[in-house]
């Protein structure tokens, strides 16, 4: 185990459900504080009791909308304000939309780019510093192996996804040698609420994985001495999202696009 977090302090976003859950537990009983970010506060205070109760964590709730303009910057003043510094970051909240674009709520596009995209650049932005500074901990970024190729029916979702991909191994790259461990996670199909919030339980490629499964495959990512810019979890979303780089994007482009529901208008 490379990844040791003992003493230091953990920012989740996302954490009232999912993978932000799971990502919560693994990184207490490994022995962090933590900070947990997501709007539904009764949510948070329930998981935040069973984390003190598990593992003795310290816990620090703030319930927030991410997608508000002024978020980040509160929360960054919140911890200030609290001497809270944080050694690793899970930029994990995300939510994806599932139809036609032309038909879709353009304010809830914008929020999925502005959850997405904007925050967690945002929250990069805001903490690297003290990462880099504090140097044994890591920035794992929540992408997608929607990050691979085009998702007609998600196109947004899909766009922001590979943003994650792109943004955080470019990141890994810049932060070599700091110590910083760096990590774009690229989960298929898992079980969580992220399906009934995108309204679509039939547009999926593969197996679903369990968010234990997911976020243990983060963890054993971390845990290699130099650990990896991405990673995929599980063996089949791998194999399919490496392959799709062999493949032409036009063949891609039109089995995904015919893969998932619905297919007509
Ligand atoms: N499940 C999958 O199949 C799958 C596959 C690949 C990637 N992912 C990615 O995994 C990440 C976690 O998703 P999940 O599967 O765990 O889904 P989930 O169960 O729906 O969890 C999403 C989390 O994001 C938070 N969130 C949503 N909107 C927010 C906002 N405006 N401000 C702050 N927090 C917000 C939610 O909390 P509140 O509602 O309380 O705010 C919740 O804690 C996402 O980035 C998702 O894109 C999921």
């Amino acid at each position: 185990m490379t990844f040791e977090p003992m003493g230091t302090t953990a920012l989740v976003t996302g954490a009232s459900s999912g993978l932000g859950v799971e990502f919560a537990h693994r990184l207490a009983e490994r022995g962090a504080d933590l900070v947990l970010v997501a709007r539904r506060e009764d949510r948070l205070e329930a998981l935040a009791t069973e984390l003190r109760t598990s593992y003795g964590t310290v816990c620090t709730v703030i319930p927030l909308d991410l997608t508000g303009p002024d978020a980040v910057a509160m929360l960054v003043r919140k911890l200030t304000d609290a001497d809270i510094r944080i050694s690793t970051l899970v930029n994990n909240a995300g939510f994806g939309t599932h139809g036609f674009f032309a038909e879709l709520a353009p304010e809830r596009e914008l929020a999925e780019i502005q959850l997405n995209v904007a925050a967690l650049v945002a929250l990069s932005r805001a903490f690297l510093p003290q990462l880099i500074e504090a140097g044994n901990g890591a920035l794992v970024n929540v992408a997608s192996t929607a990050a691979f190729q085009p998702i007609p029916r998600m196109a947004v979702y899909g766009a922001t996804k590979a943003f994650v991909l792109s943004f955080t191994e470019a990141l890994w790259y810049e932060t070599k040698g700091t110590g910083l461990k760096v990590l774009a996670l690229c989960p298929g199909p898992a079980s969580t609420e992220f399906f009934d919030v995108a309204h679509n339980e039939d547009a999926v490629f593969g197996k679903f994985e369990t968010a234990e499964q997911v976020i243990a495959t983060a963890m054993k990512a971390l845990d290699r001495r130099r650990s990896p810019a991405s990673v995929i979890s599980g063996r089949m979303n791998a194999v399919q999202a490496k392959g799709v780089g062999f493949a032409p994007r036009g063949l891609v482009l039109d089995i995904v696009g015919r893969g998932g529901a619905p297919k007509k208008r």
